[in-house]
């Protein structure tokens, strides 16, 4: 930070040097105060030749999906970000809030815009309940592909109530089975990129790694013949949130088989942290990503 008191003059003479100052210049009291922001990704450099894509980001107010969505939109892909602000709702419940604040939706998309000069939709949308619209989204933007984050994500609040189990199993099955089925309906070539959990596989240890992938299994038929079989390696979940997941795996090898589906799930651990390079370009609310207080992750 550069303070000027009034009546000094601050004179940026390098032209060539403008275009890397990254912050804001305002008066606070008597003085002039030029914050440098944290050094963000070079943006100019970002693209390396890569084909840009259409991208619908599913959950992109979330955690992950937020600066998946910046992550895209930095390297000139266009981003459509699809959310029921549900997670937001659910924070209102628990009476709770991201222990980094946030701002709204239109706060942090504007916010962008204004210090990259790129454009990131947002559309609002429950997936588990408006397949019409989920199907018309599809057809309109033709996406190369969709990253789906628009669960919900907690284990502990899936436990709380028969209520929250319920709530859990409809909206995580449903948003699945939706946006699966309306990929088969649009007939559109789009590749699904899906977050599971490694939770999905409990919390004890058969003391092998689990394969990526099918596992080749040797199973013995009804004559004690060997069978050979590519199965998913079986699940064992400990709470509705871990149960839906599982679940989903399911969803995904089925389009996979029976409609052809281009789809990749990953069984990911646990994801922390606060910044990325494309959320630290804005030292205010506007940009960070939301961190979750008290319901626990997975
Ligand atoms: N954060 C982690 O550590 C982690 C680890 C493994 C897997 N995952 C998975 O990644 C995904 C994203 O996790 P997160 O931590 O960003 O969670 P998050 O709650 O911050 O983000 C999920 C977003 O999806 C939206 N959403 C939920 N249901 C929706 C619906 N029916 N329609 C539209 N939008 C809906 C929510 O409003 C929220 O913005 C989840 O599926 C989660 O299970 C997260």
């Amino acid at each position: 930070m550069l303070q000027l008191a009034r009546g000094m003059v601050l004179t940026l003479a390098a032209r060539d040097s403008l275009p890397s100052f990254n912050g804001s210049i305002r008066f606070a009291g008597n003085f002039l105060r030029v914050d440098r922001l944290p050094r963000g990704p070079d943006l100019r450099g970002a693209r390396k030749g890569a084909r840009e894509l259409k991208v619908l980001v599913l959950g992109g107010d979330g955690f992950c999906g937020w600066p998946t969505a910046l992550h895209l939109s930095a390297r000139d892909h266009q981003v459509v970000i699809v959310d029921n602000l549900s997670r937001r709702v659910i924070d209102e419940e628990l009476g709770c809030e991201s222990l980094t604040p946030i701002t709204s939706i239109g706060e942090r998309l504007a916010s962008w815009h204004a210090r990259t000069g790129r454009n990131i939709e947002f559309v609002q949308l429950d997936l588990s309940r408006e397949f019409d619209a989920l199907l018309d989204l599809l057809r309109s933007e033709e996406p190369a592909a969709v990253v789906h984050f628009a669960e919900q994500r907690s284990a502990p609040y899936s436990m709380k109530t028969s209520r929250h189990k319920r709530y859990t199993v409809n909206n995580n099955l449903n948003a699945t089975n939706n946006l699966l089925a309306a990929v088969v309906e649009s007939a559109l070539d789009i590749h699904v990129v899906h977050l599971g959990t490694m939770g999905v596989y409990g919390y004890s240890t058969p003391g092998l790694t689990i394969p990526e992938g099918y596992l080749s299994a040797t199973l013995t038929d009804d004559s004690g013949a060997s069978v050979r079989a590519e199965i998913l390696y079986p699940t064992n979940p400990g709470s509705i949130y871990h149960l839906t997941k599982s679940q989903d795996q399911l969803l995904f090898a089925f389009y996979a088989k029976n409609e052809g589906l281009r789809v990749t799930d990953l069984h990911q651990g646990i994801v922390w942290g606060t910044q990325t390079p494309e959320t630290a370009l804005d030292d205010s609310p506007s940009t960070a990503s939301t961190m979750m207080a008290t319901t626990g992750r997975c």
